[in-house]
C-alpha cells in the first residue's frame, strides 16, 4: 500500500508522515531529505547551485542511501551519514535552490520510485509524492497550516535539536521557500484528488490519529 503526504515546509507532514509509518509499520520515505542531501554536497563543491546541468552531473555521481524504517530514518551521502547536516536553515534555503532543476527533479523522482518498487507499505512525504512520483497511491493527502504555525513548529524543532535561530528567521525563511518552492500538490487540491488537511488548529497527534483512521477505514 502507498500512502503520500504533500504540503508546504512546517505543515507538519514530515511529523506526521513519520508517526504514521510507524504507527501502521510502514517504511516511511522522507523525499525532501534526497533534496536535501544533494544540496548539501553541492554546497561543499565549487559548483554553482545555478546550473542546472553541473548539479545533475554532479548528483548523478553521488550515493545515496536512505534507510526507510519508520522510527529511525537516516540519509547518508558517499557512506556519510548527513542526516543532522542536512537540517540547518542554510541547507533549507540551498535545497529550495536545487529543486528548481527539472532535470534534478527527473534524476530524484526515479530513485525515489525505484526506492518505492522495493517497498511492500510505505508512506511517502514531500511536495509532488502524490501528484508526480506516485499517483496511484492507494492514499493522498495534502496537509497545510498558516505561516505563522508552520514557522512557529519548524522553530520548536529547530531549538529543539539545538540550532541558534530566532523565530523572525525562521519565518523569514519559510516565506521565502514559498515564494520558490515548486508547489506540486496544487493539483491534488482539485475536488476529489487527494484528502487535504488543514493543520493550523490540530496537534500533529491529532493529524496522525485522523491520517491512521482514513487509512485503516475505522
Ligand atoms: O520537506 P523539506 O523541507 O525537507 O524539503 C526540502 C526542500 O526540498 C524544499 O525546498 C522543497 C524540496 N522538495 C521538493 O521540491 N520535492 C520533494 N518531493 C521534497 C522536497
Amino acid at each position: 500500500m502507498i500512502v503520500t503526504i504533500d504540503g508546504p515546509a512546517g505543515s507538519g507532514k514530515s511529523t506526521a508522515a513519520r508517526k504514521l509509518a510507524a504507527r501502521l509499520e510502514f517504511a516511511y520515505l522522507d523525499t525532501g531529505a534526497m533534496y536535501r542531501a544533494i544540496a548539501l554536497s553541492v554546497s561543499g563543491s565549487s559548483i554553482d547551485l545555478a546550473d542546472a546541468d553541473s548539479v545533475l552531473q554532479f548528483a548523478q555521481g553521488l550515493k545515496l542511501e536512505i534507510d526507510c524504517g519508520p522510527t529511525h530514518a537516516r540519509i547518508s551521502v558517499d557512506g556519510h551519514d548527513v542526516s543532522e547536516a542536512i537540517r540547518s536553515i542554510e541547507v533549507s534555503r540551498l535545497t529550495s535552490e536545487i529543486a528548481r532543476h527539472q532535470s534534478v527533479r527527473t534524476h530524484l523522482i526515479a530513485l525515489q520510485r525505484k526506492i518505492g518498487s522495493t517497498l511492500a507499505n510505505f508512506v511517502t512525504e514531500g511536495r509532488d509524492q502524490g501528484s508526480v512520483v506516485f499517483p496511484d497511491a492507494d492514499f493522498r493527502f495534502v496537509l497545510d497550516a498558516s505561516v505563522e504555525v508552520r514557522a512557529s513548529r519548524r522553530y520548536q524543532e529547530m531549538t529543539a535539536d539545538g540550532q541558534d535561530v530566532t523565530i523572525e528567521v525562521v519565518a523569514a525563511n519559510i516565506r521565502h521557500r514559498d515564494s520558490i518552492d515548486a508547489k506540486q500538490w496544487e493539483p491534488l487540491l482539485a475536488s476529489g484528488s487527494a484528502i487535504v488537511i488543514d493543520t493550523t488548529e490540530i496537534t500533529i497527534a491529532g493529524v496522525v490519529d485522523r491520517l491512521s483512521k482514513i487509512v485503516l477505514g475505522e
